[in-house]
């Protein structure tokens, strides 16, 4: 007889009623999935730095009829990361969901860059990403349900580039620090931990490059066989997936979102 029930197949993408907090909500990655998430009926924590994109956000989604508050804070800042949790557990009780989709880069070959500016990448990228784990498994933990993490890393954690020793540094440390956290968090609390490892994204940085006479853009498209660059609206179906019931045999990998980068 085959064990697959018809209600959980029905609900198997399901994260109505979930609490999320979703990092760089502000950005072009990171609205996407706040957005989705709501549309879903999650409720959602909108976090980042910037405190009146953040308003702005939560007041649209709110128009929208979806359930978000927000928090501005620095996730590479331990007591920042701390109070986001503590909001969110104030705010809706629980934490079910982190969808981490910040990030920062500062092109600049090696010989050009600072230590300075290396550790700021460092911490945006990588070390905040130890924090949320860190604090948000706490009350995982405590609540004693499971959890879901879902990391935006980047395809560039598998390949190198020129100007990006930090950003690929960090990046490929997000992807073994997810390896990682499964091996910590997931037999024994039930809280899966995946990154998503996008190409190229459509973004106030990246939208110079979806301009169809650059050379950038068709290199692109050589190795590209989906025909074109990502839209933010890619990345959420991936994001929910990770986030959902559909996902529990899953963790500790590193999801492609690339359009096919890697099969040519
Ligand atoms: N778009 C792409 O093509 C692409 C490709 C590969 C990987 N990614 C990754 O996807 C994630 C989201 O990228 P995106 O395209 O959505 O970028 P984005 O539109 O530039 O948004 C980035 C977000 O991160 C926050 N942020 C910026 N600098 C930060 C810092 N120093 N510390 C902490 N937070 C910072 C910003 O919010 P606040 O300023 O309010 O904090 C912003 O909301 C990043 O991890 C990025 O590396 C993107």
């Amino acid at each position: 007889m085959v064990q697959v029930e018809k209600s959980f197949v029905h609900n198997m993408f399901s994260i109505e009623g979930k609490v999320a907090i979703v990092t760089g909500a502000t950005g072009a990655l990171g609205s996407a999935v706040a957005v989705a998430y709501g549309f879903q009926g999650a409720k959602v924590v909108l976090t980042g730095r910037n405190k009146n994109k953040l308003a702005q956000l939560a007041q649209w989604m709110k128009d929208q009829g979806c359930e978000c508050a927000y928090i501005a804070g620095d996730p590479a800042n331990e007591e920042d990361v701390k109070k986001i949790v503590k909001f969110t557990a104030d705010t809706y009780g629980e934490v079910n969901i982190l969808a981490v989709c910040h990030g920062f880069n500062a092109p600049k070959s090696i010989v050009e860059q600072s230590v300075e500016e290396w550790k700021k990448i460092m911490d945006a990228d990588c070390t905040s990403i130890y924090l949320l784990a860190k604090h948000v498994a706490e009350q995982m933990i405590a609540q004693g349900k499971g959890g879901k993490m879902v990391i935006t890393s980047s395809a560039r954690s598998k390949a190198g580039m020129a100007g990006y020793t930090g950003y690929c540094t960090a990046k490929g440390g997000v992807d073994l620090m997810v390896q990682s956290l499964a091996c910590d968090l997931t037999a024994k609390y039930g809280i899966n931990v995946n990154s998503i490892n996008p190409t190229v994204f459509r973004s106030e940085l990246t939208e110079w490059m979806f301009d169809p006479e650059s050379e950038v853009y068709k290199n692109f498209l050589k190795r590209l066989p989906v025909g074109r660059l990502g839209e933010p609206r890619d990345f959420v179906g991936l994001a929910t997936f990770l986030a959902s019931p559909a996902s529990d045999f899953l963790t500790g990998g590193n999801y492609d979102a690339t359009g096919g980068y890697w099969a040519c």
